[in-house]
């Protein structure tokens, strides 16, 4: 079999060149990493469960007119997503205090927050993705003020949109983490919603016991990771009671 391009790897995807030019394909892996990779672990699964949550939210916000790079899913491991530009910023919204929000500002975890807060952060593993304002992003022209009021205003429809849908299976939103990329098409440029949207990029807790459905079970070594994201992914309706998310057949072990 012809080897594909691999055009870039991260920590939890790899980006293989796609079956024409402008398409790229996103490729799941089961890695999981924590505080920029100081701590890593191979967790069965996962790649094929954040595949699919992933898929079922980018075809849910493409149907609210938010334009993503998702295509279509490929396989348990792979979608066709549009070749985009990323750009280094990465956006979080935050609804509830939790992790770097409470440690910096002394919030208590858990806390409601006043209203639903946007902050960025510069994509630079060097620099461990430091926090950072809309001055810097514009000063140093990561992305220009356009683009910063689409991301923004994106940013807070994925927010109504995914903290409703998770509402209503009894999981609150807690906060999460969205990347955006430049397409081009017919001479013009976008803003469209790229990466993934998956419990590794969320913080989600059980409405009813509080109880971590996302990659906190990794980074807080609560174990249980696999099941949790099973379990988001069972609520949403996405993988059949029967259905196992572990690939049968030889495994690699790291
Ligand atoms: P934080 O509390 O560590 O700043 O994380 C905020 C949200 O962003 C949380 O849902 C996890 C997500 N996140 C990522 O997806 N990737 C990252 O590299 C980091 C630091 C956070």
């Amino acid at each position: 079999m012809k080897q594909r391009r691999r055009i870039y790897e991260g920590k939890a995807k790899i980006l293989y060149e796609g079956p024409e030019p402008g398409m790229l394909v996103q490729f799941f892996k089961d890695d999981a990493t924590a505080f920029n990779a100081k701590k890593h672990d191979v967790i069965e699964g996962k790649g094929v469960l954040n595949n699919r949550i992933s898929e079922y939210i980018f075809t849910n916000l493409s149907q609210m007119g938010i334009p993503t790079h998702f295509v279509k899913r490929l396989n348990m491991r792979e979608q066709l997503i549009r070749e985009v530009e990323i750009i280094p910023v990465e956006v979080v919204v935050r609804n509830i205090a939790a992790g770097t929000i409470s440690q910096r500002l002394g919030i208590e975890e858990g806390t409601v927050l006043p209203r639903s807060i946007i902050e960025f952060y510069y994509k630079n593993d060097a620099l461990n993705d430091p926090i950072v304002s809309e001055e810097h992003v514009t000063a140093f022209g990561w992305a220009n003020a356009q683009e910063i009021d689409d991301m923004m205003a994106m940013a807070i429809r994925v927010n109504d949109f995914l903290s409703g849908m998770f509402k209503g299976i009894g999981i609150e939103l807690v906060d999460f983490k969205i990347e955006f990329g430049r397409l081009i098409e017919n001479d013009t440029m976008r803003v469209v919603l790229a990466d993934e949207i998956s419990p590794d990029s969320c913080r989600l807790w059980d409405s009813s016991t509080k109880e971590k459905m996302d990659k906190d079970r990794f980074r807080r070594d609560l174990g249980g990771l696999v099941e949790a994201y099973t379990e988001v992914a069972r609520r949403l309706g996405i993988l059949n009671e029967n259905e196992a998310p572990r690939p049968s057949g030889p495994t690699l072990v790291k």
